[in-house]
């Protein structure tokens, strides 16, 4: 019977997914959310619903949900279906087992542990650990907790009893915000160190950062560097910074949620040559890897350092003294349950091979590469910065200029049009007192024809809305 309806599910869920993926639907066609709420009913009740209903409001989620496989979609890090890895997905769903002992995920766990020792590889961490997350963020959060534990171990039992502070550029993710509210650090304790035209971190102003709190006698312990910031795809100078932390014996983290695959790139890896020198290092999967979300990792340099910061209780009845102790995982983690997020990553990446990922940042850095190019050549558009990753931010700047509060109009106003002619869901981005529209190049399915039509459109949409009159001040 269970038998039965798992297969009948499977057959409607496959019809579902090729409406999805039709090339046919709009990149995004979800109306605001009060007009949602008018439309779709989503209330639950005492009675149940035939499973017709569920069928109908799984086609409506998807329908209505923004078409993330599309090469149009290029609002956010990541983009693309990969069947390979929703095959893991749906079958991670199926077994539904937990990553905290062996004996409940023994397939899993050891994917786990060959997926950690390829990225320790790429990063150049010789004797490295790690554990998989929810994402960059928890990655982040974990980063500075083994910190905290280098710097005050006896946090762990007794709480905070220094002002510690942490570094990272005014270009890092928010998440680091996140990490000092929920380690009991404080965000008066985490300083933005100030990054140059490009969104790099200034090593001479972080040097500064670091005396200032040591003349106030606080504890400086944590220098967060990113590998492709968010808005810009900056790489932070990573060889600068470790000598910093080395000489303050700081613990040293790259957040490479986003650009960390740099690294599988021969001809690009240089951006992030130093990566061994960190102490821990944030990479996604759900990223640039093209994984569903979430799958994300934390690694670190030297073993023994997760299960020191993370164990504590369990052995009672969970974390048994038995011959698979060793690949026990859950000590190394913040969680219970989690998710066996390691057979979708190892299925996209056993398909490709390392050779794959190559290929794909390749092609999209040359894809970037172009796209600048022609950009440059056309009039009235201006690069917000000198890209070398897959970010570009940039605007349309008429030929008489118009103040910067226009101009943010002008490229949310662009976006919309965009959206709306469904070329592209592309978003807006602010940095450095200036706002553009930031394109992500993360969906191997993009071609340069695209992108350039993209441009075309763009040029012609800002023309219009020039013509309008309405952003002329
Ligand atoms: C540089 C960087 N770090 C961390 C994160 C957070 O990652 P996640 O969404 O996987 O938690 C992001 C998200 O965009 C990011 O760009």
């Amino acid at each position: 019977m269970a038998q039965h309806s798992i297969q009948n599910s499977l057959k409607s869920l496959n019809n579902i997914v090729k409406q999805f993926s039709s090339n046919e639907r709009p990149v995004s066609n979800a109306p605001n959310a009060d007009e949602l709420q008018q439309q779709l009913d989503v209330s639950l009740a005492d009675q149940g619903a035939p499973f017709a209903a569920l069928e109908e409001m799984a086609n409506q989620y998807l329908t209505l949900n923004p078409d993330v496989s599309s090469a149009k979609f290029n609002k956010l890090l990541y983009s693309g279906l990969n069947p390979t890895a929703l095959l893991g997905d749906w079958v991670t769903s199926i077994g539904n087992a937990t990553m905290h002992t062996y004996q409940v995920s023994p397939v899993a766990t050891l994917m786990e542990f060959e997926l950690i020792r390829q990225w320790n590889k790429l990063v150049g961490f010789e004797r490295g650990e790690g554990v998989m997350v929810s994402g960059g963020s928890q990655a982040n959060l974990i980063a500075m907790l083994l910190a905290r534990h280098k710097a005050c171990p006896q946090a762990k039992t007794k709480g905070m009893q220094k002002t510690l502070v942490a570094y990272v550029s005014d270009q890092a993710h928010y998440s680091s915000l996140k990490a000092v509210n929920v380690l009991g650090i404080g965000s008066d304790n985490l300083i933005t160190v100030a990054s140059d035209e490009q969104g790099k971190i200034i090593p001479d102003a972080l040097e500064q950062a670091i005396a200032q709190s040591l003349a106030l006698g606080h504890t400086p312990f944590y220098i967060g560097l990113t590998a492709g910031t968010t808005v810009l795809g900056a790489y932070d100078p990573v060889a600068p910074c470790a000598d910093i932390s080395r000489r303050h014996n700081l613990w040293l983290h790259i957040d490479g949620a986003w650009g960390a695959p740099i690294l599988f790139s021969k001809k690009h890896r240089h951006l992030l040559a130093d990566s061994h020198l960190a102490d821990s290092v944030a990479w996604d999967a759900h990223k640039l890897m093209n994984v569903p979300l979430t799958a994300a990792v934390i690694l670190t340099r030297e073993p023994g350092l997760l299960k020191a910061a993370c164990s504590g209780g369990g052995s009672d009845y969970l974390f048994h003294s038995d011959a698979n102790a060793e690949f026990n995982l859950g000590e190394r983690s913040i969680q219970c349950g989690r998710r066996a997020d390691a057979l979708k990553v190892w299925m996209g990446w056993k398909a490709v091979g390392n050779n794959g990922f190559e290929e794909k940042i390749d092609y999209l850095q040359q894809l970037r590469v172009d796209f600048v190019a022609r950009l440059e050549q056309l009039q009235n558009f201006e690069l917000l910065h000198q890209p070398g990753f897959l970010n570009v931010l940039f605007r349309y700047s008429p030929d008489k200029p118009i103040s910067e509060s226009a101009s943010k109009a002008l490229s949310i106003a662009i976006c919309a049009e965009l959206k709306h002619r469904n070329v592209a869901y592309s978003d807006y981005a602010s940095c450095k007192g200036k706002s553009g529209i930031r394109l992500i190049l993360a969906n191997a399915d993009i071609t340069a024809e695209q992108l350039q039509s993209l441009l075309l459109q763009c040029q012609q949409i800002a023309q219009q809305l020039m013509d309008s009159g309405n952003y002329s001040e």
